[in-house]
């Protein structure tokens, strides 16, 4: 076992820290700020996951003296972080000994961690829990930030809270099991970082890229460090998401918006769609004049070398039609009384919120975009 980065997060007058290395899985208790001996302990995971990382965990909490350990594994996949499934959770601590000194472990991707986070912050009236992510994405995003919640047939991530993990365990092991499309699509939220504020971090990762996504491990640790960092240092400058947390909307407002028009059938994975929204972001800013256009073509040179798409014409089958993206826009839930919020660029690593986008401007970005290129 070996501990490479430790990242401190310190929200809410509330501090957890984020431990970052290989071998970790199997002895979770001891990373986390108090003692498991005669708690009841949860391990919630999910069926892709459960063999090995999930029976790790369960193994490894059974060795810090708990009352009881229970594991429950659910379907992987985005459907799971519905209502029925909350109450599968709910209903399977309840019917244990779940007591206010339990403690849940999220064993999985963005969508256990989500659906843990919730069910631990209402059962009891909130208990602690522990996040171990197993994606790329939910070890650079989910992890920092607080947010839990469930999808509603009304839409995503309708219903949550904000509730702080105890603890934070990435296993850079973890992810020697995660398709590679699953490691680009984390790749296109850890570039999110370095543009938004940070160039040296993207010069970093201009040279080391390809390492963390061929899965090197000190790479890949050193990359989430860097990444949770940052998204630590801008959750922490506005918690409840009022302003400054918006700028980790870059490529996102584009990103939603695709996702939404391929009706999420699999064409686009949610990173996927961020870096081509990127990629739209920084043409966007060029033809308002913000950008130098040498900056964007840097910036898509970097996301097609690691083997992101970067063009609307890149999905197949394409999309083609400029205004319904548009219409999608609209209805994104962080557009803010009507206006749409996108975050634009002045270069690498000097990144804003604007709301003054003309729309002829983005029908044009997105048209050029459509064009076989
Ligand atoms: N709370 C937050 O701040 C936050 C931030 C970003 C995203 N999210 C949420 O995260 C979800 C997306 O996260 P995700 O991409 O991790 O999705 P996911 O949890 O669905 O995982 C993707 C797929 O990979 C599988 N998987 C997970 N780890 C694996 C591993 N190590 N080896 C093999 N397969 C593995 C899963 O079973 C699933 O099929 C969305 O619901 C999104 O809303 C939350
Ligand atoms: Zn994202």
């Amino acid at each position: 076992m070996s501990v490479l980065h430790k990242v401190d997060v310190k929200l809410s007058g509330k501090s957890y820290s984020i431990h970052i290395g290989r071998g970790l899985l199997h002895s979770p208790g001891q990373f986390v700020p108090f003692s498991l001996k005669d708690r009841s302990l949860f391990v919630l995971t999910d069926e892709n996951v459960a063999n090995p990382h999930g029976l790790a965990v369960y193994e490894g909490l059974k060795a810090t003296g708990a009352r009881s350990v229970e594991i429950l594994a659910i379907p992987g996949g985005e459907q799971s972080k519905s209502l029925s499934d909350f109450e599968r959770v709910v209903s399977w601590m309840l019917d244990r000994d779940v007591d206010r000194q339990s403690v849940l472990f999220a064993v999985g991707g963005g969508v256990i961690g989500d659906l843990a986070g919730f069910a631990a912050s209402v059962v009891m009236r909130g208990i602690a829990f522990v996040q171990i992510p197993t994606t790329l994405l939910a070890q650079v995003d989910s992890s920092v930030g607080g947010k839990t919640g469930i999808n509603m047939p009304q839409g995503k991530n309708m219903v949550g809270t904000f509730h702080q993990p105890a603890a934070v365990v990435c296993d850079m092991d973890t992810l020697k099991t995660l398709p590679q499309r699953d490691i680009l699509a984390g790749y296109a939220e850890i570039i999110k970082y370095a543009l938004i504020d940070d160039p040296s971090f993207f010069i970093w990762l201009e040279g080391n890229g390809k390492k963390v996504c061929e899965k090197d491990p000190e790479a890949l640790a050193r990359a989430v460090a860097t990444a949770c960092r940052k998204k630590a240092e801008i959750v922490g400058e506005d918690e409840k998401e009022h302003g400054r947390r918006m700028i980790l909307n870059l490529g996102h407002t584009f990103g939603h918006a695709l996702e939404a028009a391929t009706g999420y059938d699999g064409r686009l994975v949610h990173g996927e769609a961020v870096a081509i929204g990127t990629a739209l972001a920084f043409r966007l800013s060029v033809r308002m004049g913000l950008c130098a256009e040498k900056d964007a073509d840097h910036v898509v040179r970097h996301l097609k070398d690691i083997g992101l798409p970067t063009r609307i014409d890149m999905i197949s089958p394409s999309l083609h039609d400029a205004k319904e993206i548009m219409g999608f826009m609209v209805h994104d839930k962080k557009a803010s009384s009507g206006k749409i919020i996108f975050i634009l660029s002045r270069g690498i690593g000097n990144c804003f919120a604007a709301d003054n986008v003309r729309k002829d401007d983005l029908e044009a970005i997105l048209v050029h975009s459509m064009k076989k290129g």
